[in-house]
């Protein structure tokens, strides 16, 4: 019923990784370019797990922000800002914890497994229980319904999901809702209502898909109706109220995994990283000091590349042509480890340049960062906003 909206928002962690870029800033950038994009920093979230020491968080925030911009997000293409700027997301976050069974938040997984990963923190509070619900009031305040996140984050976007459909069960329906709805349908013609009448028929007797897919699209193209009566016959067929907050799903993209320079995943907690603005020096340094095949102790030994992190890297810094040179010159001993490292190097270094350029003129112009964020938070309130109107009001409190 809406455009596709895509939002994704990421904890303020300070500068970025080449992790984070080819894990999740490379599908960002792309995305952008298809769909209506919101990014955001979820600093409320980082409140979750850092309550005890939030100061670093503006901080973090920013220069968060800088490597988003430099890495290549387009602030005249996606919408960026930070999450307790539009502090309408507490509202719907409030709004939605009276209805929110506690059940439901003690049973997502990431509840469990973080108190257990994360021992030396008193992650017993109300907080850190609501963190899902509160990253669903993220998504529902937006009517997003493409959200892209990483495999761990898909049982948030399930529980979003089922927060949305008890929302719209609970308070989709305004007194009269069966009437209204018929006279919705009667408003569409002779023709289209009975249509309409009979996909909606066959999708609820019969549970028939493609008839629900039909008669969406007969709504879609549906011109002489206001948005509310609209809105009214899309949840008429499911035999439920108003769609008032839209059901989000995870848009899963095939996950590159950015190995760090141990071959584990690349990750801050393993102190395998390489900054997006690191010292080329050090990028040379890093990479060259970078364990091998153990079997390759002398130059003349022949290796593997399937037992070494560097290969790794090949593969997502190489072309054909120079995987095959390493395969070959690997496994023959035709070739040292520092030779072997070199084409990653100057391909990392030529990925890094134009990042690096951009970061380093965002870092001289702060204001120019702090403008474009306070466009976005103006943007995502304006909509944040619209949400909260319909919000209040399928729950009667708006006081009007
Ligand atoms: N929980 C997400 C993470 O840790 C961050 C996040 C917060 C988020 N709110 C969101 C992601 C809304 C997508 C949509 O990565
Ligand atoms: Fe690894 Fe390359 Fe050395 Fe082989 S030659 S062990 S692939 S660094």
């Amino acid at each position: 019923m809406y455009a596709d909206r895509v939002l994704s928002g990421m904890r303020p962690t300070g500068s970025l990784h080449l992790g984070h870029y080819h894990g999740v800033l490379k599908n960002w950038i792309q995305l952008q370019h298809e769909y209506e994009c919101l990014f955001f920093v979820a600093d409320w979230h980082a409140l979750t797990t850092q309550y005890d020491n939030p100061r670093g968080i503006e901080e973090a925030t920013w220069q968060m922000v800088i490597d988003w911009l430099a890495a290549g997000v387009d602030p005249s293409k996606a919408t960026l800002f930070i999450q307790s700027q539009v502090i309408e997301h507490a509202e719907l976050h409030l709004l939605l914890s009276m209805m929110t069974p506690l059940g439901w938040l003690e049973r997502v997984p990431t509840y469990k497994d973080q108190q257990e990963k994360l021992v030396e923190k008193d992650l017993s509070t109300y907080g850190f229980l609501g963190y899902p619900l509160l990253q669903s009031a993220d998504i529902l305040i937006y009517r997003a319904n493409q959200i892209p996140v990483g495999e761990d984050q898909v049982p948030h976007i399930e529980f979003s999901r089922e927060i949305a459909r008890r929302f719209n069960h609970l308070y989709g329906k305004e007194p009269g809702y069966e009437e209204k709805a018929e006279m919705a349908v009667k408003k569409l013609g002779g023709k289209k209502a009975k249509l309409y009448q009979e996909l909606r028929t066959r999708y609820q007797q019969e549970g028939d898909d493609a008839a629900l897919d039909s008669a969406r699209a007969l709504l879609g193209e549906t011109q002489n109706l206001s948005l509310g009566d609209k809105e009214r016959l899309y949840g008429f067929l499911e035999g439920g109220g108003k769609m008032i907050l839209t059901e989000p799903e995870a848009l899963l993209t095939v996950a590159s995994k950015m190995p760090g320079l141990d071959g584990q995943k690349m990750s801050k907690s393993y102190h395998n990283t390489i900054s997006l603005r690191e010292d080329p020096e050090q990028v040379g340094k890093k990479i060259r000091t970078m364990p091998t095949d153990p079997a390759r102790g002398r130059r003349t030994d022949a290796g593997d590349p399937e037992k070494c992190p560097v290969w790794q890297l090949h593969e997502v810094y190489s072309g054909d042509d120079v995987r095959a040179w390493v395969r070959q010159g690997c496994t023959s001993a035709g070739i040292g480890c520092l030779e072997c490292k070199q084409p990653v190097i100057d391909a990392m270094l030529k990925e890094l340049a134009p990042i690096q350029e951009r970061a380093r003129a965002y870092m001289e112009e702060p204001d120019v960062v702090k403008n474009i964020i306070a466009d976005g938070c103006e943007k995502a309130r304006d909509l944040a906003r619209e949400t909260m109107r319909d919000v209040r009001e399928a729950m009667g409190l708006n006081y009007g």
